[in-house]
């Protein structure tokens, strides 16, 4: 398995409350393949994402990605980790915005060891007209995909999104979703996916039901449906 966790907890303290936020989270995902996570507000979602991504870190249980064991890292091999192996996107873009879309990449290409060709990239998410704007003459969808194009260019082998559509209306979020089923079918790049909208599930090769920091159900599609056709 490309992802591997394992008995992963995590909880926070305020005062004197504890909270517990992952109770002992097991899962695992293909390489190549798509995972959607599902579950309500507050579930543990965006933690379980984050510690898979080593930008944060859990209390006890075992992550493992590409044979990488993240949870054994230190915070400096933790960030070459995150350089060399990781892209996220999120719900919101953050662009930065006194750069123009190809500084935007180049931003990330720069310090990356194998990096795509910008162009190249920005033509694959439909953006290579669009170089020399900046992210305050683009729309909602266009921002999000610059910023794919960001998670993108250094050719990450997992590609982490937090409800990467969640403000966006239904065709540009079905135009999204294309988009990432593109990238995951060309580049063969795997990608786990945090999502309100159950319908998105169709699209994925496993899908995980979230409760109060457990995986409640892991459901393995047979049946992968182009994200052209899904509706809700
Ligand atoms: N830094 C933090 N300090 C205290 N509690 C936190 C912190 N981050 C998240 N939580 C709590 O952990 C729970 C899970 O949060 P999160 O993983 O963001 O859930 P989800 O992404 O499913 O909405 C929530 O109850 C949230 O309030
Ligand atoms: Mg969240």
């Amino acid at each position: 398995m490309f992802i591997k966790v394992e008995n992963l907890k995590k909880s926070y303290r305020t005062g004197d409350v504890k909270t517990d936020v992952l109770k002992g989270v097991k899962m695992s995902l293909g390489k190549g393949e798509i995972g959607v996570i599902l579950g309500p507000s507050g579930s543990g979602k965006s933690t379980l994402l984050n510690i898979i991504g080593g930008i944060d870190r859990c209390d006890s249980g075992k992550v493992t990605v590409d044979d990488i064991e993240v949870t054994n890292l230190t915070d400096d091999q933790l960030t070459d980790y995150r350089r060399e192996n990781i892209g996220f996107i999120f719900q919101f873009y953050n662009l930065i915005p006194n750069l123009t879309v190809g500084e935007n990449i180049e931003v990330v290409s720069n310090i990356s060891r194998s990096p795509l060709d910008t162009d190249e990239v920005l033509k694959a998410v439909g953006m290579l007209d669009k170089k020399y704007r900046f992210p305050r003459e683009l729309s909602g969808g266009e921002q999000q995909r610059v910023s794919i194009a960001r998670a993108v260019v250094k050719n990450p082998k997992l590609l982490l999104c937090d409800e990467p559509t969640g403000a966006l209306d239904f065709s540009t979020s079905r135009e999204i979703l294309k988009l990432l089923q593109q990238i995951n079918r060309d580049f063969g790049t795997t990608i786990l996916m945090i999502t309100h909208n159950t319908a998105i599930s169709a699209m994925a090769n496993r899908v995980y039901r979230m409760r109060s920091g457990e995986i409640v159900e892991e459901i393995i599609n047979e049946r992968i449906i182009h994200a052209e056709r899904i509706e809700w």
